[in-house]
């Protein structure tokens, strides 16, 4: 199989995942290394795409109360954004929810993907917060089961 989506498993994977996740999320807004990190990377749920081995797409998923989950962090590799990678990796985690039984995924996007995850039939409940007082997050919600 081409396509791998798991979760990092050596030591070199896991600097290339946090790397992604600096070099997409956080650089472009000119936040220090170390701040693509955060307490609840040791009970996140973490994804990687690799394809032909080589990491494309990452994301965490963390557990919440009332069978909520929450997606944090989806980065695509810059120059493969647009192949479908980041619609393979949130599928696969939808799918990995109902198998653990969660009802809804919720996720603050960032005002610019809010059009990605609508494709994915995520819809926008409110407006959230703005990250660094710069970009503006809105809340949005996709309910998997009644
Ligand atoms: C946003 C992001 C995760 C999307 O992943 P991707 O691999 O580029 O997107 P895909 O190729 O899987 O696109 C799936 C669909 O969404 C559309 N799409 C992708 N990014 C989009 C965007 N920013 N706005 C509107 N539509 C978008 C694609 O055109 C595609 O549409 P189609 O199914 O009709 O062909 C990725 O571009 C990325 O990492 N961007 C920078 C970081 C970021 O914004 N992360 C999200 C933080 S909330």
């Amino acid at each position: 199989m081409d396509i791998e989506i798991r979760k990092p498993n050596s030591d070199k994977e896991w600097l290339d995942y946090y790397d992604l996740r600096y070099r997409i999320l956080r650089k472009p807004l000119n936040q220090p290394l170390g701040s693509e990190k955060n307490e609840g990377d040791e009970a996140g749920i973490h994804f990687a795409l690799y394809d032909h081995k080589i990491l494309k797409a990452i994301a965490r998923l963390d557990l919440q109360e009332n069978k909520i989950a929450q997606v944090r962090f989806v980065a695509v590799e810059e120059n493969q954004q647009g192949f479908g990678f980041g619609k393979k990796i949130m599928l696969e985690i939808e799918n990995y929810c109902k198998e653990i039984g969660r009802e809804k995924i919720i996720l603050h996007a960032r005002d610019y993907a809010v059009d990605f995850y609508m494709k994915l039939d995520y819809k926008v409940v409110e407006k959230s917060y703005k990250l660094f007082d710069v970009l503006q997050h809105f809340l949005m919600e996709k309910q998997l089961a009644n």
